[in-house]
């Protein structure tokens, strides 16, 4: 599902130049779920951004569900951001004045029509536990429940990759754990692939693989 061949990514250039990520290699098979670790600044979302399409600026090959990132015009990789991709957000970045149906239908309505839109809206807030809070707005639910809507609109377009940046990182331990079991049940029973950054490596006890980044380099890669 993800194959990087030699990632390094920089900001900036000559003596002031960050070297966010630095000859990075990697494996992770469909199906997995990997975890990635790392102190602030270690690279995490710049490896994050990488994989979902977002960040092109990087030396090396990625290959990410049997697509070149590379070789891709921008209409592709639009799609690609669109339709194999799911992102979810540390702050949910859900907006405030439309209710969770339209937050999760919200991509369609800057696409041609889509008819079956408000059905799978429906759908996918009923599979992350949410079928009666279709009409609530984000002001209305709880931190867990935002959070839910925000994995609801990841599921929307049936991506095949979930990445997630700290998404347990705004909720207490508990809600974040029942956050974290959603992921587990969406890689093990929906056969979705999930890379989650991470600060709770403790509450991600199923992982198939940890990554471990320290100033954009991978200390490890272990199967647990
Ligand atoms: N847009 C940017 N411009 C300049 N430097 C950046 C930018 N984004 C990230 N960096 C730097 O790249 C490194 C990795 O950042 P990041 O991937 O955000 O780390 P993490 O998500 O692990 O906190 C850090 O040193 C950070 O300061
Ligand atoms: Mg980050």
């Amino acid at each position: 599902m993800i194959h990087l061949d030699h990632i390094s990514r920089k900001y900036g250039t000559g003596e002031a130049a960050t070297s966010a990520l630095s000859d990075l290699t990697l494996d992770v098979p469909a199906g997995a779920f990997v975890t990635v670790v790392g102190t602030s600044g270690s690279g995490k979302t710049t490896l994050l951004n990488i994989l979902g399409g977002l960040d092109g600026d990087y030396s090396g090959t990625a290959v990410i569900a049997g697509k070149n990132l590379k070789q891709m015009n921008d209409r592709e990789l639009s799609r690609f951001r669109n339709q194999v991709v799911g992102f979810v957000f540390q702050h949910f970045n859900l907006l405030e004045h439309l209710d969770a149906l339209q937050n999760v239908a919200l991509s369609t309505f800057f696409s041609r029509e889509d008819t079956q839109a408000p059905e799978r809206a429906e759908e996918v807030l009923a599979r992350v536990g949410l079928r009666d809070k279709l009409r609530k707005l984000p002001g209305q639910l709880s931190g867990g429940q935002k959070q839910r809507v925000a994995i609801a609109r990841a599921l929307f377009s049936r991506p095949r990759l979930i990445l997630a940046d700290e998404p347990t990182g705004n909720l207490d331990t508990n809600t974040g754990s029942q956050i974290i079991s959603l992921f587990e049940s969406l890689n093990a029973d929906d056969g979705l692939t999930v890379v989650a950054v991470t600060h709770e490596e403790f509450l991600f006890k199923n992982a198939t693989l940890a990554l471990h980044l320290e100033d954009g380099r991978l200390v490890n890669g272990q199967n647990p």
